[in-house]
């Protein structure tokens, strides 16, 4: 079912209109007073939902309403936001929206045999989404086609637009001048149903290149040296800009590197000014049309003059790296921050006591596929198999995409690096994501591999803790893999040939572009909806764009599936003050969307709300007891698990709320953290403060998110089941007014005693609209009529 093939060749390109969006940031720009602004601002305000009337944008402070031109999603995090959408009751997604099955394919035999499996294994999960994608006029990418990030840079990522991904590499697009943000799928959603995304108004970190890379360097090389200058947390709520001299000689597909692992210390997105670079990597991908527009476009996909002239006075801050005298990287093990130069590391290794034997060097992936990097760990490759040798390790090579798996088939790469022992998997996430059964019998042991991926936090790649995995360039992975040890500096060392004689690796030569074009590979794997681009909401894709026609396919999902289960629409408020309410849990100290709904084990029912539920809150402390995931049942006084305690409220109907400590709700966007309790029958969640977004995903799934007035009172209440609360101001509730909670303490002698406390809330008037209608996507399908 996944022949119907229509190839990218035929794909409608959409141009940005760039005049609409210099059009709506002049109009952001004069009432700012003129004030010169970085690149990454001028992309966010040319993108505000109400360009004239929102209030100016404060860096740090403010919260911006933007509608995002463009939204990709992978199939993990694709399934529970298609349950959603399905319930806005829209026709079509209101932007172009393109999904990726990338994912769910293990890497263990050979790369036809690893997707023919996956397709056993996860046909119910492709079948639902490709159905999904029938109906709603989305860009299907089957299992095969390719990661999700390197086909967005292929076909969709365009200069001076804004995209939002379901994945947090989302920000490789940045190097193409994209500012694409990676969220959960309830932004997604929004986005898809046309709701104006909000974001925190990030900071802007300049990061100023100057010379130019040479020898053994990449690109890679400046992101593994700035995530050991930022940390893991350095960039959070930031854009890292990169700007200056250095930027004009980089590749496009390397800037895209740099900002793919823009994530790894947290930003909120990467991005580089418009060059030729990617006006020649858009010109190879077919897209001359956006290559000319955004060349005519210049001026407004760079910062503005004055802010290059003064960077200091204009980013929040500034970060010098002279690519001169910048040396290779190798980060790791188990963080993305721990960064050797290649010249020292030789001296972490003895100081560290790591093994020095690589057991497994891995290229490609997400990060580092593109042809420029075959290219160059191929000129490595070639120089060893002249001289009789193969790599003293495992050695894989995971591409991007089928067009990259293709070109470089044709031009004999995959050829040479076999010559030295290489097996090349499936154009797919794999062993990148832990999607990998390693065969070489090293479980629970230490043991070290080395990869050009971007991530290495403990047991991401083999779900083994002691696999001590390093992070660098795919020519120097090649190298190292080639020695078999880690402690190899291929600028310093040599090799031995296959008659003993040492020699030395030259430094690799790539070539940015194919010189014959891209090959798209077999057809296939090419997408199944021809590009229709969905409505004209967007506000950068081309406004002229008329809506088109949703198709009436049915879209497949087994009701007796265990892995997905069609959403209910939450039911509406009824109009009435809370009364009766429950209080399932008093919630102690740190509770992320981790402790609400794990993931491990979990995560194969993301797209079942019921199953996945059986996970509720299992990670929270019970400041009552102390215990994790411990409840009482208020009625039956019986101790279980906090799920099993919200499951008999949601079948005895009762209803039931959270109350909890400070920054409730941080860590990641994961939208299942709000639809489980929801789920469950929750109805209020009182907190000492809470983490914005998970603030904003309890409001859209209906449920009232309540801040105490007096943090006090948090020590008054309880969760063993002894109180009763009421609410008073919910008939009422209008922005900034006051919710009083009627709390009724049964004493251990059977007498009661009743007192109130004061809560606040955040609601806007449109949240409020959402809380009556029971969701935000309720609303939505209320107002489209549905
Ligand atoms: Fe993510 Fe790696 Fe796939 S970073 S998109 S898991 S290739």
């Amino acid at each position: 079912m996944y022949a119907h093939a229509a190839s990218p060749a035929t794909q409608r390109v959409i141009v940005p209109d760039y005049a609409g969006l210099q059009q709506r940031l002049g109009v952001v720009q004069r009432r700012m007073d003129g004030r010169p602004l970085t690149l990454a601002e001028k992309i966010l305000y040319s993108h505000l939902a109400d360009a004239g009337q929102s209030p100016i944008p404060v860096r740090g402070e403010s919260y911006l309403k933007l509608k995002p031109d463009r939204v990709a999603m992978q199939d993990a995090s694709a399934q529970m936001a298609l349950l959603q959408f399905m319930l806005s009751g829209l026709p079509n997604t209101a932007v172009p929206t393109s999904i990726h099955c990338d994912h769910l394919i293990e890497a263990y035999q050979s790369a036809d045999k690893d997707v023919s499996a996956a397709l056993v294994t996860n046909r119910e999960i492709f079948d639902f989404l490709q159905s999904a994608a029938e109906k709603y006029q989305i860009q299907f990418w089957k299992p095969g086609s390719g990661i999700i990030h390197q086909i967005v840079l292929e076909n969709y990522a365009a200069p001076g637009t804004l995209m939002l991904g379901t994945d947090s590499h989302t920000p490789n697009a940045g190097g193409l001048g994209m500012l694409a943000i990676g969220v959960g799928g309830a932004d997604a959603v929004d986005a898809m149903a046309d709701i104006p995304w909000e974001l925190k108004a990030p900071k802007v970190l300049g990061v100023r290149l100057t010379g130019r890379l040479n020898g053994w360097t990449s690109p890679k090389d400046i992101i593994l040296s700035l995530a050991g200058k930022l940390s893991v947390r350095g960039g959070t709520g930031h854009i890292i800009e990169y700007f200056g001299p250095g930027t004009e000689s980089l590749s496009c597909t390397g800037m895209g590197t740099i900002c793919n692992m823009g994530a790894e210390v947290g930003a909120t997105t990467s991005v580089f000014p418009f060059s030729p670079s990617m006006a020649r990597y858009l010109t190879a991908t077919r897209r001359q049309t956006v290559a000319d527009a955004a060349t005519r476009a210049q001026s407004f996909l760079r910062p503005d003059e004055p802010v290059l002239a003064s960077p200091e006075k204009y980013y929040d801050d500034v970060v010098e790296i002279n690519l001169d005298k910048l040396e290779p990287h190798i980060n790791g093990p188990f963080t993305p921050d721990l960064s050797f130069p290649l010249s020292q590391l030789k001296t972490a290794i003895q100081d560290n006591q790591w093994p020095d034997d690589i057991k497994v060097g891995l290229i490609g992936s997400c990060t580092n596929s593109s042809y420029e990097d075959m290219t160059r760990a191929t000129s490595i490759a070639r120089q060893a198999a002249e001289r009789g040798v193969k790599t003293n390790a495992e050695f894989l090579v995971t591409p991007g995409s089928e067009q990259i798996r293709a070109t470089i088939a044709r031009d004999g790469l995959t050829q040479s690096l076999e010559q030295v022992g290489a097996r090349v998997l499936a154009n797919a996430c794999g062993p990148c994501i832990g999607q990998w059964r390693r065969t070489d019998e090293t479980e629970g042991q230490d043991n070290v591999i080395i990869s050009s991926f971007n991530r290495n936090f403990k047991a991401r790649n083999d779900g083994n803790a002691k696999t001590m995995n390093f992070l660098a360039s795919p020519e120097i992975v090649t190298a190292m893999t080639l020695a078999g040890k880690l402690s190899f500096n291929p600028m310093t060392d040599s090799l031995l040939d296959q008659n003993g004689q040492p020699f030395k690796l030259a430094p690799p030569r790539g070539e940015e572009l194919p010189g014959h074009g891209f090959d798209q590979g077999r057809l296939a794997y090419q997408p199944v909806v021809p590009e229709e681009g969905g409505s004209s909401i967007g506000t950068g894709t081309g406004s002229s764009m008329p809506p088109t026609s949703s198709q009436q396919g049915e879209i497949k999902v087994d009701p007796s599936s265990t892995r997905l289960q069609i959403l209910e629409p939450f039911p509406s408020w009824s109009g009435h003050e809370f009364n009766n309410v429950r209080v399932l849990v008093r919630v102690q100290g740190k509770c992320t969307t981790d402790h609400i709904s794990a993931a491990g084990k979990w995560l194969k029912y993301k797209g079942h709300l019921e199953n996945i539920a059986h996970n509720t809150l299992i990670g929270a402390v019970n400041a009552d007891t102390q215990q994790v995931n411990e409840a009482t049942h208020a009625i039956t006084k019986q101790t279980g698990t906090i799920p099993e305690i919200g499951f008999a409220y949601r079948k005895a109907n009762i209803p039931w709320m959270v109350i909890a400590d400070h920054n409730y709700g941080e860590g990641s966007a994961r939208e299942h953290a709000a639809m489980q309790p929801r789920y469950l029958g929750c109805v209020l969640v009182l907190t000492k403060s809470f983490a914005r977004i998970h603030e904003t995903n309890l409001k859209k799934q209906g449920v009232l998110p309540l801040t105490f007035a007096n943090e006090g009172d948090y020590d008054r209440l309880t969760g063993d089941g002894s109180i009763t609360v009421a609410t008073r101001g919910v008939k009422s509730l209008a922005p900034g007014s006051p919710v009083h909670l009627v709390i009724t303490q049964t004493l251990p002698d059977g007498t009661t005693k009743t007192f109130d406390i004061a809560t606040k809330h955040t609601m806007s008037e449109d949240q409020i609209e959402w809380f009556k209608a029971g969701s935000a996507l309720n609303r939505i399908a209320a107002l489209a009529g549905n």
